[in-house]
């Protein structure tokens, strides 16, 4: 049995302002609901990052500055495709360079490895399985350049605080010419960001109701699905979408193998998520926190998505 997960879920049940982490959405079932998403029309992250790498790649690899050959380490590099063009480009141009994606889920890593060996067979990848910050701290000992890359908005799911502590602990496991290239959704019409998290077809409803499949299968537990909604909410004040569960009516849940009964009242709420919007001078102050220099914001044409260029002030 996964003990920090164990853990997770006593105390976020058992307080009574009930969470459960979205860092607990991505089994193979939950990557794969993931996969839909990102192929929702109003799902607009996916295509913008993509428009950036695809229409700015030459750009991006000129303001990195190394020396080669050079490392490119993927943090949650999921099986979706994300840094194809990149990679595409460099191999084409023989950029003499080492692919590590990393991600908790076996079966995207297995996906993303096979898809990457048939389309660019020339590329040299070294997949890693597991939690990237252990995976970071052995990679940091090697001396050869890397750029880190922390994509698809990931960041976002951080809380202020916590962005700051994941932020100080890239800089910790960086060398002094490594790079970090950062994706974060920017603030934008509300309307937009209210429908990307609210969509029709209800993919993330199901993305999110999966976090009860999974604790129902790997924690003997009694959730019943349909007894829970999905709602969620955006602040364009201070830019947070927060997403949750909703109990459809008072019930108790028994968690077979942690030895718990959970009650719900009719219409309380788990808090699973949230997604940071950000401005650029939201970025900017994030930077500046924890001793980074922002070399460049490369954004998409719409201006909807930033993958920004970081490195470490000296
Ligand atoms: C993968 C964290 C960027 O917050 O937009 C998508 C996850 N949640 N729809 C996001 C997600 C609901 C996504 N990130």
């Amino acid at each position: 049995m996964n003990n920090t997960f164990a853990k997770d879920i006593i105390n976020g049940l058992t307080t009574s302002n009930k969470e459960l982490s979205s860092k607990y959405f991505y089994d193979d079932s939950g990557s794969r609901i993931f996969q839909e998403i990102m192929q929702m029309p109003e799902y607009y992250l996916t295509d913008s990052e993509f428009e950036i790498l695809s229409l700015q790649v030459q750009q991006i690899v000129a303001a990195l500055e190394f020396e080669q050959p050079f490392n490119i380490i993927e943090l949650g590099a999921g099986d979706g495709f994300k840094t194809f063009k990149l990679l595409e480009y460099l191999v084409t141009n023989e950029v003499a360079f080492n692919y590590v994606p990393i991600d908790i889920s076996q079966e995207a890593i297995t996906i993303l490895t096979q898809k990457l060996k048939s389309r660019l067979p020339e590329l040299s990848i070294a997949p890693k399985v597991g939690d990237y910050f252990e995976i970071l701290r052995e990679t940091s000992e090697n001396k050869t350049p890397s750029l880190l890359l922390f994509l698809g908005g990931n960041i976002g799911n951080y809380s202020h605080s916590e962005a700051i502590d994941l932020l100080k602990l890239f800089y910790q496991n960086m060398n002094a010419n490594d790079k970090l290239l950062i994706g974060m959704d920017l603030k934008k019409n509300p309307i937009t960001i209210h429908n990307a998290y609210y969509d029709k077809a209800g993919v993330t409803k199901r993305f999110n109701l999966n976090l009860l499949i999974r604790i129902n299968r790997e924690f003997d537990a009694d959730f019943k699905i349909d007894d829970f909604d999905f709602y969620c909410h955006y602040n364009p004040i201070n830019g947070e979408v927060k997403s949750y569960i909703v109990s459809l009516k008072t019930q108790t849940v028994h968690i077979g193998k942690l030895g718990l009964d959970i009650d719900f009242q009719q219409n309380e709420l788990i808090w699973t998520e949230l997604s940071q919007k950000y401005a650029l001078s939201d970025i900017e102050v994030l930077a500046k926190t924890t001793n980074f220099n922002i070399k460049h914001h490369f954004l998409d044409c719409k201006h909807y998505f930033t993958d920004s260029l970081w490195e470490k002030l000296h």
